[in-house]
């Protein structure tokens, strides 16, 4: 009965005819990467507004994740890991591969670690080398407040940034030259909807000093190997997806052309409207405060009597929207919507929100609700 498919999980995002071409034309199949790669780098420390230096690497975000704790932590380094949920909690057990001196500071779900929780921390842990985070926890759709944070930070300590951005960059303001981070890291299947496949690393200019002074070990998870490799003769050290690399030159153009401000807007007033709408439907936010709330991802607590599987199977099978379930402490009683990059638009939040609604009055969740609420229909 539906023409097509809404495709709104926290990635993969759909994937826009423009990056379909740009990473199957002539040009992307061939071998050459350098010129391409370069370009990319400078396109990805726009997207951060990053002095610096970045690397892009071929596999998944985590694999730019551990790069990037392997090549900057020492053994004995301090390290503070804020975690909202599952992929903050993933991050404390990578830091523990790299780190015996970690520290966790752990939120409930739907809320976020405190600016006077990590006060207290860093008033008594003043020796502290790094704080890592995820910005938006994508299982919970908890967001951090970076610029808080890191003046924070700042303040008390001489500890380095290290940011999990993968949901969240080009959706959300960051920027390294404000000093929100000393080193973000994130996929491009996000926001910036690609394919899966590359993990972006970038460093500001603290960080960089950091890792003058390390002596890295390993190889494919060694950043001063990347970075050696290309400034010095020009290639990498593994050969990069040079199919990927077209499209993510493609990708960030397109968000561009659109404005970066622009961007942060939409997907402001996408996730807005989204939340309203399904308070007014009386389902129960994951997030405890509108103003943790990130911009790509809702998750919301289903009714009593029902299933994750069932409710998403319903929405698919019925309507052709595809919602995803979530992980950790929340698995089985939240689901979640991703609005980011091409699915932040009224197109897909409108037919998502009827889906819903229809899904409720389908599975008798709500025998009160008379009418869909249109007057948040509006844009
Ligand atoms: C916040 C966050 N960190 C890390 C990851 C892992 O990314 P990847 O699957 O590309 O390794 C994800 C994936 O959803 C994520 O949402």
């Amino acid at each position: 009965m539906f023409s097509r498919e809404y495709i709104m999980t926290p990635g993969p995002t759909p994937i826009p005819e423009r990056i379909i071409k740009a990473i199957t034309s002539k040009e992307a199949l061939l071998p050459a990467y350098s010129k391409i790669y370069g370009e990319d780098l400078e396109l990805v420390k726009k997207l951060v507004d990053a002095d610096g230096k970045a690397i892009i690497i071929g596999g998944g975000a985590t694999v730019g994740l551990e790069a990037t704790l392997a090549s900057l932590i020492d053994f004995k380094d301090k390290v503070l890991v804020l975690s909202a949920g599952f992929f903050g909690d993933a991050l404390y057990k990578m830091v523990k591969y790299y780190s015996n001196n970690v520290y966790v500071l752990r939120a409930e779900a739907g809320k976020t670690v405190s600016v006077s929780e990590i006060k207290k921390f860093l008033n008594e842990h003043p020796d502290t080398k790094f704080v890592a985070l995820t910005h938006c926890e994508t299982t919970t759709g908890a967001l951090f407040n970076l610029e808080e944070i890191s003046e924070v930070v700042r303040e008390i300590s001489d500890a380095k940034i290290i940011v999990d951005c993968v949901s969240t960059v080009g959706a959300v303001p960051i920027s390294l030259r404000k000093g929100h981070a000393d080193a973000v890291i994130f996929g491009v299947q996000k926001v910036l909807n690609m394919p899966p496949g590359l993990a972006v690393i970038v460093l500001g200019n603290n960080a960089l000093e950091v890792l003058e002074t390390r002596q890295c070990e390993g190889y494919y998870l060694n950043l001063k190997m990347w970075l050696n490799f290309w400034e010095e003769r020009g290639y990498l050290p593994s050969t990069p997806p040079v199919n990927l690399l077209h499209g993510l030159k493609e990708a960030i153009n397109i968000i561009f052309e659109e404005g970066l401000e622009n961007v942060f807007k939409r997907h402001k007033k996408v996730s807005e409207i989204i939340r309203a709408y399904l308070k007014e439907l009386g389902l129960r936010l994951v997030i405890e405060n509108d103003n943790i709330a990130s911009p790509t991802i809702t998750a919301f607590y289903l009714p009593k009597g029902v299933s994750d599987k069932l409710f998403i199977e319903h929405l698919w099978s019925k309507f052709k929207v595809l919602l995803a379930k979530t992980y950790g402490d929340l698995e089985g009683k939240a689901i979640r919507i991703g609005h980011m990059g091409s699915s932040a638009t009224m197109d897909y939040v409108y037919i998502t929100l009827i889906a819903i609604t229809l899904t409720l009055k389908n599975l008798n969740l709500v025998p009160s609700l008379r009418h869909i609420p249109v007057e948040y229909f509006t844009f």
